[in-house]
């Protein structure tokens, strides 16, 4: 396998106009940053650019605007915690990338840093788009990503830039990932469990068609699971669901069945009227048309505790509800609690990750412990699937 070319600690990047890719897809309520990790853990690298004087290009998407500059993912509040939080300048940039970009950009000085409004403001991120791909290549002598939760995106800023511009690295961030991951997978020890939830479901219904044949258990929670209750024909009142999953669902407990790998779905769960309001517990077949299914239930904690005492290794991405409110956190923090106990009592191998997964459990508790924690979601359950993955194959 081809290695990945990771940025050489020796290389002279004085005057370099650097190009740096990160994550900084971080929950935003009210203007206000309500989780900092991601966005803490580029700070020391940053940091060091600086310190090299280099003139540093940071690029980052928030959310999914679809190409709209919706100002409800708008870079600004990370803008300002990065003013706040660096010894430099830092500008922000809310332009178009036209014919005179590269003289927009020519201000720069040495140890200096802009910060690109948000980049999926433009379609042309998402479709991968060579002109606009050139058009970014062409701010920067050095790309590098360190974003290893946007590495499974084949997209402008992760993928085609690479093509336009002279050298391309990925940054210390996404080695420790890697090596982090690698030896977890290296260490893994049977029976093992892969808890998914979250609501991005399109990302990861797929993963986990791919992942049966790696695991032994697979426990489905969150807005996840609300595809799973309608293919039972569960009437779901008014919560999140993904269309056209009926297909790969079926596929899913097929390739389960013949692969010996149980997929637990929640049998109760906590509804809700509104997603800021109190909670009620419902088995699955008293769900009435205007509430919102918001987090797992007692009886279903019970059966994820006892799934997760069995395991030697356990695999998590993405809350079991919406954790944000208190009313429904009791199963993310009850899923937190168990893999930790078992962590730090009998050597469970546990790994977890997603911005959300980290934002529940920074919330409520931190005094967990777990053998290693993802900033990433959707590129870790690839990574996972053992695919290989857009933003890194170009590195290599
Ligand atoms: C994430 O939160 O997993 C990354 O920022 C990638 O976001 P995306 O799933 O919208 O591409």
């Amino acid at each position: 396998m081809d290695k990945i070319n990771y940025f050489p600690d020796n290389l002279n990047i004085q005057n370099k106009r650097i190009i740096l890719r990160l994550d900084l897809n971080v929950p935003i309520q009210q203007n206000k940053i309500s989780d900092d990790t991601r966005i803490a853990l580029c700070l020391p690298f940053i940091n060091k650019l600086v310190e090299k004087k280099a003139k540093i290009i940071i690029i980052s998407h928030l959310g999914r605007p679809k190409g709209i500059k919706d100002p409800k993912f708008s870079l600004l509040p990370i803008y300002k915690y990065l003013k706040k939080s660096l010894q430099t300048n830092v500008f922000f940039f809310m332009g178009n990338f036209d014919d005179e970009i590269n003289e927009k950009f020519s201000h720069l000085k040495e140890g200096e840093i802009i910060l690109i409004e948000n980049i999926r403001y433009f379609n042309e991120e998402i479709n991968n788009d060579e002109n606009f791909s050139k058009k970014l290549g062409s701010l920067g002598d050095i790309y590098i990503n360190n974003a290893f939760s946007c590495s499974h995106r084949k997209q402008s800023s992760i993928h085609n830039i690479t093509k336009f511009i002279d050298k391309s690295f990925a940054g210390p961030l996404i080695k420790k990932e890697i090596e982090a991951i690698n030896l977890v997978i290296k260490n893994k020890k049977k029976p093992i469990t892969c808890i998914i939830g979250g609501s991005k479901i399109s990302t990861k219904i797929n993963v986990i068609f791919s992942l049966i044949e790696k695991v032994d258990n697979i426990i489905i929670v969150g807005a996840m699971a609300n595809n799973f209750f309608s293919h039972e024909n569960f009437k779901i009142g008014k919560s999140l669901i993904e269309g056209n999953t009926k297909e790969i669902i079926k596929k899913i407990y097929k390739e389960a069945r013949e692969n010996n790998c149980e997929i637990l779905i929640p049998d109760d769960c906590i509804v809700g009227k509104t997603f800021n309001g109190d909670g009620k517990i419902r088995e699955l077949d008293e769900i009435q048309s205007d509430e919102i299914i918001l987090d797992i239930g007692p009886n279903t904690i019970k059966r994820i505790k006892k799934k997760i005492d069995e395991s030697n290794t356990v695999l998590w991405n993405g809350p079991a509800g919406y954790f944000e409110n208190k009313n429904f956190s009791k199963g993310t923090i009850s899923i937190a609690l168990a893999i930790s106990n078992n962590t730090i009592n009998k050597s469970l191998i546990s790994i977890l990750g997603g911005g959300d997964t980290l934002a529940a459990i920074n919330k409520y508790n931190n005094e967990l412990s777990f053998t290693h924690l993802s900033t990433a979601g959707g590129a870790f359950l690839e990574y996972l699937e053992g695919k290989d993955l857009p933003g890194l194959s170009v590195l290599k």
